[in-house]
């Protein structure tokens, strides 16, 4: 799988092209498929490219009544709590275009981590019993995490499950996490990887260099969706 990167001049350009390549994948889904299913980001830069999805000629397009929204990680707190992914997300994206709650399909943080990771796996292959995805937003940590897929963790070698609770380094705000595995990323039609700020720019070269080279040491180098890849990058990001 070779990953496409499409650099942008700054974050609000990345996020005009972010929101407009969901807009037109989300459309063709439903018009092939009849639905669409999209798994959100957490992190704070999508913020940007989930209020220009909600507001203009960008929702005006968007088949917003044939979409599900799920979330490829979840930091284990209450929905209500500063650091929830899906807060955020609600915040900047579902409360603006009112979504309706039946169409939300967040991960429940407030429960023990092990029971929501294997009850949002069960909710995943019931709504979507091929795991393929149409949408997957993510991130990239300067670590090279992705989703909570963080270097060294046990996760990064499950094979089966799609959902998995992890522990993450004592250094981030939340250690307890769920999150999306490999098996279930890499079912996905449409992987999209946001990377902005110089901070990012060693795990973005290392990834344009040689993604293989790059997996053993950057989770977020070992991402081989089914469908396409494309890292959007800012330029201090791209070196
Ligand atoms: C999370 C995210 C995580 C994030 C990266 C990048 O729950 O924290 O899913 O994988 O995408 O850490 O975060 P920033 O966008 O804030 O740099």
């Amino acid at each position: 799988m070779s990953a496409t990167f499409v650099i942008c001049d700054n974050l609000e350009a990345l996020s005009r092209e972010v929101a407009g390549r969901i807009v037109a994948t989300a459309r063709a889904a439903v018009e092939q498929r009849g639905r669409c299913a999209i798994a959100l980001s957490g992190g704070t830069t999508p913020r940007r490219t989930y209020q220009m999805l909600a507001a203009g000629k960008l929702k005006a397009a968007f088949p917003w009544r044939d979409v599900s929204w799920w979330w490829s990680d979840e930091r284990c707190v209450p929905p209500d709590h500063l650091e929830s992914n899906y807060r955020r997300a609600l915040e900047a994206l579902l409360a603006p275009a009112r979504v309706a709650p039946e169409q939300i399909h967040r991960i429940e943080g407030e429960r023990p981590p092990e029971e929501a990771a294997r009850a949002y796996e069960a909710a995943l292959r019931r709504e979507i019993p091929d795991g393929a995805l149409d949408i997957v937003l993510l991130g990239a940590g300067t670590d090279g995490h992705t989703a909570s897929l963080f270097p060294g963790s046990p996760a990064l070698d499950e094979r089966e499950r799609w959902v998995r609770a992890v522990v993450a380094e004592d250094a981030l705000a939340v250690r307890e996490r769920v999150t999306f595995t490999f098996p279930l990323l890499d079912r996905a039609r449409d992987v999209l990887v946001l990377a902005a700020g110089a901070a990012k720019c060693p795990v973005v070269m290392a990834v344009r260099e040689s993604a293989a080279f790059a997996a053993p040491r950057y989770p977020v180098a070992r991402l081989a969706p089914a469908g396409h890849l494309t890292w959007y990058v800012d330029r201090a990001a791209a070196g």
